[in-house]
């Protein structure tokens, strides 16, 4: 009945019920970012959670897929929701999870940051707002959990602050949260007092709050709790009186900040992780030690020494039903790969998971692949040595099974089901394990009328094409050349498979990209030269001409993939599109004022302000008819018929516009769609009536700030959009745009106007991006960097071994005679090394 009423309605183009459009991701299935939490409930089976920086929390499901659980909190107004700082799973009540959120504490998130709550496994929150800013994306993310619920009263929640705001309670199970008086540690370490931007010079706060569940209880609750500061000198501290009083525990390691403190009750031990920095990108030494609780001892228990110690150490796993069992992961070992170790004596002896066999050669004691998510195996760049990955903070084992473990890593979670083969064969299988989450930060999209449906040029994994199906993962990103980030990427209107796309990966080769087969295959521009990169790119109608409006030399042309050389009548950071129908035809935006070029870009005519409008901020053109033109402007969108030369503002309705974006509407007209302020605040808004009436698409789905989003759309499937995020990948909608009423004076829209057998993709956009949102993260970093000089390679592959070097071990084939002065001394059953 009802959607007979509503194809009734629609058929004569005057309804007014409106739905609000379906949304789901564009499935790029492996990540994307850094993954600096995972936490498993260890009271119910199956039951676990991990957090990322920028792209909201998730939760586990059987088939090892993970499910979104925070979008509906990041609405534009609270986009710094998809920071999450900490987790903590209720091991009473496993339904209840918690969150600290916020994206930064310095001046780029203007929001606070909260603390908030589900009963009904991450489904739906709460939030407890709190009075000062929580970092998700800050330094020293990786360390935890500074969130943790009283395993003998759920009531009870510790949360541990940033920016010298010290330990928070809650008793109320998450409702309020007030400050533990009682202490008085911050954590004074700062990761870079020389930074003033408030990012890295602030004060990195509390690291993690463990609690003993072995310790008894004081009036319901749990007697003994630990946290942990960020604070070289004194950084851990216990309460043996349920909170009330705490004192630091005595002959505790220094020199090092704790990243990681884990409970192993069988064995009334804690283990702890150590790092020289609070990373996540950084790490020169570390350690790791075991804190006896009984016998209050601490035994330093690190894996490795001397030279080998050229990193910290992040992730750290214990497995719960093996006491004695532990894994503990480097935080960054950035040549020739991450390492981790495991244990099954408590730390008194360690297995790598490789090890140096004659140089270059490592013996890997895993077998890897990414079936999930094959891209991330197949785009990897030749000289990355680098295959388990870097940053990894979070290492779980399964406490339900011993075989079962996870680890976070920059770029995804990777894991396996057979770890306890570690013990036997010493051989794991590892594999991508990050289905489901979407961490991309998306720069540009473009919708093309042919087999490409969507191009997503994006941050720090390069980008993607998706022919046919938006379901599939694709198994390559865009290679040759592998461009860590792509920020631009368009099409030629009359010429739709040719492609074009930009990057700012800046690593000395050019940034700009090629394809005429829509984006499968890429070469590199001939007419790019090192130096040029970053800001969005436009390509003529003909794909003869390329205007680049590049973030390091201002605006570029090339012509007939010639030389790119700076255009000077159109300003720096310009706004850009390319006339989707005339081939000579470019448009610039830049403060109020349009610009138009006829001569295939060679010079640009400032044709008329804008009216009262101080910022152009997208141009998109009519995919099948010259010189209509849209643009995006803090008042508004105004419409050319006529190449700009004159504009009418189109609706009142909407101001502080952003990305804007035509695509294939229901009826015989193009929808246009919009990230603008409207009746409905900062949304994504549709108009199927050529910009007279618009309706809220987005509902509940949130996509964070609307000034990050960039927005495209299909030209072949009606009422299909794109929408990127900074930090959740691309989400598509689905559904009907309906009409209230189309003016004849503005029906130029027409999809029916001019050839419909070469639709065209809407231009390039600009997005204006008000605040640094993304900390890039070099997610595919290219080999023999390392943040410590003392990389242990060994270059005599023939005979004498190098100081610190392997020099035997089971499996070991290299050579075995130490240079003078040191002796092949053996480790551990694996390892021998020259010392
Ligand atoms: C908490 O902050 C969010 C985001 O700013 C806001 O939407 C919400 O209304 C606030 N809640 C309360 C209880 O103040
Ligand atoms: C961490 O350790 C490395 C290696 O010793 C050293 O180069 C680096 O300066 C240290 N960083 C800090 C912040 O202590
Ligand atoms: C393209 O635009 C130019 C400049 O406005 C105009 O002179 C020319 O006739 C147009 N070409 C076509 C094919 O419409």
């Amino acid at each position: 009945m009802y959607s007979s009423l509503v194809l009734s309605v629609f058929a004569i183009g005057i309804g007014t019920a409106e739905a609000v459009h379906k949304w789901s991701n564009v499935k790029i299935g492996g990540g994307g970012g850094f993954v600096p939490g995972i936490v498993f409930n260890e009271k119910a089976k199956g039951v676990a959670y991990a957090r990322t920086d920028i792209g909201g929390l998730y939760r586990l499901n059987a088939d090892d897929s993970w499910t979104p659980l925070t979008d509906a909190i990041a609405q534009s107004a609270s986009w710094n929701r998809w920071g999450i700082d900490a987790v903590a799973t209720d091991p009473i009540d496993p339904k209840r999870v918690y969150a600290a959120v916020g994206m930064y504490t310095n001046s780029w998130d203007p929001n606070n940051g909260a603390i908030i709550r589900s009963s009904d496994s991450g489904n739906t929150w709460s939030s407890f707002n709190l009075t000062f800013k929580v970092g998700g994306n800050m330094p020293g993310r990786g360390m935890g959990e500074r969130l943790a619920v009283d395993p003998n009263n759920n009531k009870i929640i510790y949360y541990g602050a940033r920016s010298g705001h010290g330990l928070w309670k809650s008793i109320d199970q998450g409702v309020t949260f007030s400050k533990v008086t009682g202490f008085t540690a911050v954590g004074t370490y700062v990761a870079d007092p020389t930074d003033n931007s408030g990012y890295s010079n602030d004060i990195q706060g509390l690291a993690f709050i463990t609690f003993d569940s072995n310790s008894g209880t004081v009036e319901g609750a749990t007697s003994r709790i630990f946290v942990g500061t960020a604070d070289k000198t004194t950084s851990v501290y216990v309460s043996e009186d349920a909170g009330a009083t705490w004192r630091a525990i005595p002959d505790q390691p220094t020199g090092n900040l704790p990243h990681k403190a884990k409970l192993q009750p069988a064995q009334n031990v804690l283990y702890l992780t150590y790092s020289n920095t609070t990373g996540p990108y950084d790490g020169g030494t570390g350690s790791v030690h075991r804190y006896d609780i009984t016998s209050k001892t601490w035994t330093d228990i690190t894996p490795v020494k001397g030279g080998d110690l050229y990193y910290g150490f992040g992730g750290l796993a214990v497995d719960l039903q093996k006491p004695g069992t532990l894994m503990v992961a480097s935080l960054n070992s950035w040549y020739p790969d991450a390492q981790i170790f495991r244990s099954t004596d408590s730390g008194a002896t360690w297995s790598p998971i490789w090890e140096w066999a004659a140089w270059p050669d490592q013996n890997l004691y895993y077998s890897y692949s990414t079936p999930k998510a094959p891209w991330i195996d197949n785009s990897r760049q030749a000289d990355d040595t680098k295959v388990l990955g870097w940053m990894i903070e979070a290492l779980e084992i399964n406490p339900f099974d011993s075989d079962h473990w996870l680890y976070g890593t920059g770029l995804t979670i990777y894991g396996g089901h057979d770890l306890t083969k570690w013990d036997t064969v010493h051989k794991v299988t590892i594999e991508s394990l990050a289905d489901g989450i979407e961490e991309e930060a998306v720069q540009d999209l473009a919708s093309i009328p042919s087999e490409t449906i969507l191009l997503a040029a994006v941050g720090d994994v390069g980008g993607f094409t998706f022919k046919k199906s938006l379901s599939t993962v694709p198994r390559e990103g865009w290679l040759t050349p592998l461009l860590t980030t792509n920020t631009g990427v368009d099409y030629a209107g009359n010429n739709p498979t040719s492609v074009i796309r930009v990057g700012n990966s800046n690593e000395g080769k050019p940034q700009a990209a090629i394809s005429t087969d829509g984006g499968v295959s890429w070469s590199v521009h001939p007419g790019a030269q090192t130096g040029q990169y970053g800001g969005k790119v436009a390509l003529s109608a003909g794909a003869d001409a390329v205007i680049w409006s590049t973030t390091s030399s201002g605006v570029l042309l090339s012509h007939d993939s010639g030389t790119f050389s700076e255009v000077s009548s159109l300003p720096s950071g310009a706004v850009i599109a390319s006339d989707k129908r005339n081939a000579t035809v470019f448009y610039g935006g830049s403060s109020g004022t349009f610009y138009i070029s006829t001569d295939s870009g060679k010079t640009f005519v400032k044709t008329t302000a804008l009216g009262s409008a101080a910022s152009i901020r997208d141009i998109a053109a009519n995919p099948t008819l010259a010189g209509d033109v849209w643009v995006s402007t803090d008042v508004g969108i105004l419409h050319s018929t006529n190449y700009g030369t004159s504009f009418t503002q189109v609706s009142k309705s909407l101001t502080n516009v952003h990305q804007i974006a035509l695509g294939k509407g229901s009826g015989s007209y193009w929808n246009v769609y919009a990230f603008a302020t409207g009746p409905n605040g900062d949304k994504l808004y549709a108009s199927g009536d050529v910009g007279t009436s618009w309706t809220d698409i987005q509902g509940g789905q949130g996509f964070g700030a609307i000034d990050a989003n960039p927005l495209a759309a299909s030209k072949d499937t009606a009422g299909l959009v794109f929408v990127g995020t900074n930090g959740r990948g691309v989400f598509q909608g689905s559904g009907t745009v309906l009409a209230t009423s189309v003016s004849s004076a503005v029906a130029t829209l027409k999809t029916s106007t001019r050839l419909s057998s070469v639709l065209t993709a809407r231009s390039t956009k600009t997005k204006v991006i008000t605040t640094p949102r993304t900390i890039v993260i070099s997610s595919i970093r290219t080999s023999m960097e390392s943040s410590s000089g003392t990389i242990p390679i060994s270059t005599s592959v023939t005979g004498t071994v190098r100081k610190w070097d392997q020099c035997g071990g089971q499996g070991y084939n290299g050579p075995t005679e130490c240079v003078t002065g040191t002796v092949c001394t053996r480790q551990n059953e694996w390892y021998s090394q020259c010392a």
